[in-house]
């Protein structure tokens, strides 16, 4: 059953824990789908793990589009998620909307998502009259980390929360069909999700809310540029990848691999002609 944004209503009255993770491939794609993972976010954080980048600020609408498109392609079930790249929505209402246009055109997402809460209302409010979900994203968000003055946790003053509380609502208020909560206090991400009727995702923010998402490279190991504490790593696919590659350098070196049954055949007669 393909995952709505009613289904995720319906989840979050339920009490139904809702997973996300992030996802830029099809291979990838296709593999958390049949995991019966529900959302798949196209992360701008794509800047970081797959284009190497410091923080996500280079990272393109084109950049964005590419990786949507491949990410969808691969999914059956999964709501996909196209997150709007620095600059992309915050120039004006126009840009915001147009760009969410290509991310649902071109990019076949379900839903996108920006950071912010107050001061981009009027970006949801258009977007969402367009007909296309938006997922809010508010607290630790990366791509006001030179406003932050680094990658630090948010909301833990009485004056920081409060505003953070307010943002959540007028979010909901302008449309928002779900909200990320990132890098806050555990015990303020329940409050926010007592408060508001639509499905908060927590990453760094506790288990109080009504879902999780985790970049996939961290979850699964592979990424030890940084390692958050909010992070579970459940496996290490970096150290089996990194076995794989030594193994087939060793096979290819001593001259194992490929071995017999790697090859493909021909008949003899057809090798003595060519030797005639
Ligand atoms: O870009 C991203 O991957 C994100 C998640 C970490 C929420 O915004």
């Amino acid at each position: 059953m393909k995952t709505t944004v009613a289904t995720l209503k319906k989840m979050k009255e339920n009490h139904e824990k809702i997973t996300m993770l992030t996802c830029y491939d099809y291979t990838t794609a296709k593999l958390m789908d049949a995991a019966g993972i529900e959302i798949l976010l196209v992360g701008d954080s794509l800047g970081n793990t797959v284009l190497g980048y410091e923080d996500t600020l280079s990272v393109t609408m084109d950049d964005m589009i590419h990786h949507t498109a491949a990410v969808a392609r691969g999914v059956k079930n999964a709501l996909v998620i196209g997150d709007m790249p620095f600059m992309s929505y915050q120039t004006s209402i126009y840009d915001a909307l147009v760009n969410a246009g290509r991310f649902m055109k071109e990019g076949r997402a379900n839903m996108v998502k920006l950071e912010g809460g107050a001061r981009v209302c009027e970006q949801i409010e258009a977007i969402v009259k367009a007909d296309i979900p938006v997922c809010a994203h508010l607290g630790l968000t990366p791509q006001s980390v030179n406003a932050f003055g680094g990658f630090k946790v948010q909301g833990k003053s009485a004056e920081a929360a409060r505003e953070l509380l307010d943002d959540a609502k007028r979010v909901e208020e302008a449309g928002a069909s779900l909200v990320v909560l990132e890098g806050i206090p555990a015990k303020l991400a329940t409050i926010i999700t007592e408060e508001v009727s639509i499905p908060t995702i927590g990453i760094g923010a506790g288990a109080g809310c009504d879902g999780q998402v985790l970049v996939y490279q961290d979850m699964l190991g592979m990424f030890s540029d940084y390692v958050p504490k909010f992070v579970k790593q459940f496996a290490n696919v970096g150290e089996v990848m990194s076995t794989a590659f030594k193994n087939y350098m060793r096979e290819v070196k001593e001259g194992t691999f490929p071995a017999q049954e790697h090859t493909y055949k021909i008949e003899d007669e057809v090798i003595e002609a060519l030797e005639k």
